[in-house]
């Protein structure tokens, strides 16, 4: 088999990124680990920055975000038992679009099939060959009993995610990683039940850090920090109710509107980097070059703009020759991935419980959280990057 481009994952950046290039007439071919069904049904992320919206709409796969999705003009800030508006809209000009990710890769898998484009799912034992070539290949096989297959491709797109092989096929000597782990992680449930809020609540209380979103008018989504190794067999659905009310009570008497918890899980929070994004031939995008703590509520969004940068460079290559993009993929990616870790880290920091502070050092978060909501300043700077920055192209 040969292509131009060899896409491994087919997430948001690996989808994103063949319906891009198809949309600039360069070919691609898919391979996925897991079957359609699983990709299309795990539950996880659900905020899309105004530019990852707007991409749905330049690619024509809006249709159902429209009916489905919600846009949220301001998301509320609570803590010391009251809430403080973030006017995201006012201040921006901007909205996010609440709109479940697995709900995305439906839109984008069907789109690309009904292009004629190939996407193989549930493929094995996929590894990466030849990547400081001009001619790198996948191997791989359609089932444990298949013969191995060889993709061979100009490019390889590692859209693999955090556990994915490709970022490993690049030599440790040729490659930097950042890391920083935290203590805590985030039990997320989805609970059959009308939304308690307009808005998104990301509250600071003496119990912890909760986060009230949603997903439809019948199903909403809620998150708890937890202890990092926590185990999700400790939370019944009445201790998360409980731990719900408790964090996120207000003088005024606000509560969660409950009902059935349809599904638990616990995520583990952490950053991550990976310097450069790229090696000979092969472009890592998405979380396979880089994670953040889902407070900034970034990682799909980072995802798509990686798949953006890249089907520009890839297309620029065989319209102009000309591999000067490409050369600048890592720097104009990194620029805006740093940000988006910065901006991430900081509201970890500033939303969360840490056993290790003081009581001093608690005042402070408190009055950061105080400042941050009472300065207009404050407010812009979160509302700016919470909406999504821009692609900076200029290095
Ligand atoms: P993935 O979505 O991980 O896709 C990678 C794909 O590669 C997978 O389908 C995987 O099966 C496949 N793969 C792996 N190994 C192989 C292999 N060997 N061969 C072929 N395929 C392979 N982000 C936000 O922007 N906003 C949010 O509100 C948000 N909330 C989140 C909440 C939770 C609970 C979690 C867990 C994450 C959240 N995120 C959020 C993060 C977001 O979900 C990820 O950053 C996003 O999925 C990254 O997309 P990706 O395409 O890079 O990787
Ligand atoms: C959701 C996830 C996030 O990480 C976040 O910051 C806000 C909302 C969600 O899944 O709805």
């Amino acid at each position: 088999m040969r292509t131009q481009v060899g896409i491994l994952g087919a997430g948001p950046a690996g989808l994103k990124l063949s319906l891009l290039l198809a949309q600039r007439g360069v070919e691609s071919v898919v391979l996925e680990a897991r079957s359609r069904q699983a990709i299309e049904q795990t539950i996880r992320a659900g905020v899309l920055e105004q530019g990852t919206a707007d991409l749905m709409r330049e690619l024509g796969v809006h249709r159902r975000m429209e009916k489905l999705g919600e846009e949220h003009e301001g998301i509320e800030f609570r803590f010391r038992g009251r809430g403080r508006r973030i006017p995201l809209k006012e201040l921006t000009g901007k909205c996010v679009t609440l709109y479940a990710q697995h709900e995305v890769i439906k839109d984008l898998v069907a789109a690309r099939l009904a292009q004629g484009g190939e996407i193989l799912f549930s493929v094995q034992d996929v590894s990466l060959e030849a990547i400081d070539t001009e001619r790198p290949r996948i191997r791989f096989r359609r089932d444990p009993d298949a013969p191995f297959e060889l993709l061979e491709c100009d490019f390889i797109a590692g859209c693999d995610g955090f556990h994915g092989p490709s970022r490993a096929t690049i030599p440790e000597s040729a490659r930097q990683e950042f890391v920083k782990t935290y203590p805590m992680g985030w039990l997320g449930i989805l609970t059959q039940a009308p939304p308690s809020s307009r808005e998104l609540i990301y509250c600071n209380s003496d119990r912890g850090f909760a986060l009230v979103s949603t997903r439809s008018p019948e199903i909403q989504r809620m998150y708890l920090q937890v202890d990092a190794d926590d185990d999700i067999r400790n939370w019944s659905d009445d201790r998360i109710w409980e731990e719900l009310r408790l964090r996120l009570a207000t003088e005024d008497g606000w509560e969660p509107i409950e009902g059935p918890i349809l599904q638990k899980s616990i995520v583990q929070m952490r950053s991550f980097v990976c310097a450069p994004m790229q090696y000979g031939r092969l472009y890592l995008a998405g979380d396979a070059a880089h994670i953040v703590p889902p407070t900034g509520a970034k990682g799909l969004n980072l995802a798509v703009s990686d798949a953006r940068v890249l089907a520009e460079a890839i297309a620029r290559y065989y319209r102009d020759g000309s591999d000067h993009l490409l050369q600048r993929y890592s720097a104009i990616c990194l620029r805006r991935v740093w940000k988006a870790e910065r901006f991430s880290y900081f509201m970890t920091q500033m939303l969360h419980r840490f056993s290790e502070h003081s009581p001093f050092e608690r005042e402070i978060q408190l009055a950061e959280l105080d400042y941050i909501t009472s300065s207009r300043h404050g407010l812009a700077t979160i509302a700016e990057n919470y909406v999504g920055l821009p692609i900076e192209w200029d290095t």
